[in-house]
């Protein structure tokens, strides 16, 4: 009877747990829950007899792997990877899957609410700005920027994408314009909102040379990951440009110099909130659980990303 282990160091809402412990009685299975574990060494002292594991950011790493001998699947109950060290889950012939589409509304719906916020001076009283006409450019037009796109066409935005995996002609039947290079959509936007995974090409790659072309009045939003963020180069187009803002679904590792000098050109979530309603939880904790099932009962490997 394989047991699986759903281990979260931020919580999933209630319903969410229950709904995937059903799932995973339901198919005979065992199921245990670690949640708000206070250390990394809690992680990999629970993961030794289970088969399967749901995460959300938590750390597999190598060292929860070498631990946990029985390992076959683990499954991201949301979009991005990069917490799961992929080449020792290959190496020792575990399969990595994620959730995708799964948690994706709640993340757009968030960076259409800190635009909102910041718009308006984060509430203080003084006149703000609205989004209605401004240009807003989608960087990686997956599940989360195509959803951005069809919430920030309700406020009248006008909407341009850069993606070089996507087709034109899918972004533009969204009433999206696709550009032809990521220089242009930072030159062409007023806001621009992130959408990239975090990987090799990706890391550090928002950096000066993109920032500095953006038009006056600028906004960055990054619901995506902070290391997609040059911070070095971030801080110089803070220094440089007075009308330079960033808004952040968690904060940067600068945040505290940006706090100190920029006051009012700033929001950063405490937590990585993008993914926290419980739709998201449910529908991504529920997909990783059937996934589990089939996975166990049909070798069905859908979503994997490890392959
Ligand atoms: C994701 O990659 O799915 C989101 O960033 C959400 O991450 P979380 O489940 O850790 O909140």
């Amino acid at each position: 009877m394989p047991k699986v282990l759903v281990a979260t160091v931020k919580p999933f809402a209630a319903r969410a747990v229950e709904g995937i412990q059903k799932i995973v009685k339901a198919a005979g299975y065992e199921f245990a829950l670690l949640e708000k574990y206070a250390d990394q060494k809690d992680f990999i002292s629970a993961v030794k007899d289970v088969d399967a594991l749901i995460i959300r950011s938590d750390k597999a790493t190598r060292e929860v792997m070498d631990h946990a001998p029985g390992l076959k699947i683990i499954v991201r109950a949301g979009a991005g990877y990069d917490n799961i060290d992929l080449q020792a889950a290959t190496e020792k012939g575990i399969v990595v899957m994620n959730t995708p589409g799964q948690n994706s509304n709640a993340v757009a719906e968030l960076a259409l609410g800190m635009m909102v916020y910041l718009a308006r001076n984060q509430f203080n009283g003084k006149p703000g700005t609205e989004l209605r006409g401004k240009t807003l450019g989608i960087q990686a037009y997956g599940h989360v920027g195509s959803l951005v796109a069809g919430i920030a066409r309700g406020f009248g935005m006008e909407l341009y994408a850069y993606d070089p995996f996507i087709p034109k002609e899918v972004i533009e039947k969204d009433g999206v314009s696709a550009l032809d290079s990521v220089e242009e959509l930072y030159e062409t936007c007023q806001y621009v909102s992130l959408h990239i995974p975090a990987n090799e090409h990706t890391v550090k790659s928002v950096n000066y040379a993109l920032l500095s072309r953006m038009p006056q009045n600028a906004v960055l939003v990054n619901t995506a990951r902070k290391e997609v963020i040059h911070e070095g180069d971030l801080l110089k187009v803070f220094a440089e440009r007075p009308d330079f803002k960033y808004i952040s679904d968690i904060a940067p590792d600068c945040a505290g110099e940006i706090a100190e000098k920029y006051e009012g050109r700033f929001f950063f979530t405490p937590k990585k909130m993008g993914a926290q309603t419980a739709e998201a939880n449910i529908n991504a904790g529920l997909a990783a659980a059937n996934q589990i099932v089939k996975f166990f009962e049909n070798g069905d490997r859908t979503f994997q990303v490890n392959k």
